[in-house]
């Protein structure tokens, strides 16, 4: 148990690959949709991690375009725990302040899914103390793609283009760029998280599977944070 001193500073909006469910099963001898299942469980102590260490914003990256590829069986686990998580955990949430949005495209999910995702955000969507931003069926190169048929769309012009226009059509529209994202579990990959708005992200990763990723792991990715010397490719003292 640590103590949790103030930083002299702080992001404003963490990304998080919540990776490592499954190794953290197969470490147990359970099968890999146990993982997943503490997954989720491991969400609300998360949530609860980053309002009390001063986050306002969360993205957290719960299922990738690329993950439709795994098993059957474990595809139809995971919309399950999203639809039970649904049904369970967002009255406790909206009771505790927190607005949720999702990113990604809903469209493979069934009707009742989809319906069931915005119900939560409509519900929620007044709520100030948290932002907890759900990537699910989310994938940065997809995300390029339909804000570029977007564009297309609404007949803007090539001298109508910039930077600002097409963060205007990504999913995070509205959102700060993270200015960190965690990945848990030790790997070393983007894995299409936030490609875009990453493009000047701190990177932290820890070595804990997420079901472990605790308030303590947390700060520690807080810590090292505070600790970098952002330069945007310019210098922070010129001589
Ligand atoms: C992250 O855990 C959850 C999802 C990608 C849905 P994994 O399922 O990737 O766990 P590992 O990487 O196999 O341990
Ligand atoms: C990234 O984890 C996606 C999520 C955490 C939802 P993966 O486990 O799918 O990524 P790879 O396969 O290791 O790149
Ligand atoms: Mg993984």
């Amino acid at each position: 148990m640590e103590t949790y001193s103030p930083l002299p500073k702080y992001p404003t909006h963490v990304g998080i690959i919540m990776d490592g469910n499954g190794r953290w099963a197969r470490q147990r001898g359970l099968p890999r949709l146990a993982g997943h299942r503490a997954g989720v469980e491991n969400l609300r102590r998360v949530l609860r991690a980053a309002v009390e260490l001063n986050v306002p914003i969360l993205t957290l990256y719960a299922f990738s375009t690329e993950n439709w590829s795994r098993p059957i069986e474990e595809v139809r686990g995971l919309l399950q725990l999203l639809d039970n998580a649904l049904s369970k955990e967002v009255d406790e949430m909206h009771k505790n302040g927190v607005q949720l949005r999702h990113i990604g495209n809903l469209d493979p999910l069934s009707p009742s899914l989809q319906q069931k995702v915005l119900d939560a955000v409509k519900l929620t969507q007044h709520n100030r103390r948290l932002i907890a931003n759900i990537a699910f069926n989310y994938g940065g190169r997809q995300e390029i793609v339909s804000a570029v048929q977007a564009i297309i769309r609404d007949g803007l012009k090539p001298e109508d283009i910039n930077e600002t226009v097409i963060s205007n059509y990504l999913y995070t529209a509205e959102l700060p760029d993270p200015e960190l994202i965690i990945r848990t579990s030790g790997e070393l990959r983007v894995s299409n998280f936030l490609i875009w708005q990453g493009a000047y992200t701190e990177y932290y990763v820890s070595p804990v599977y997420w079901p472990d990723f605790d308030k303590d792991e947390f700060y520690r990715a807080l810590v090292s944070f505070s600790q970098r010397d952002r330069r945007f490719g310019g210098l922070h003292n010129p001589s």
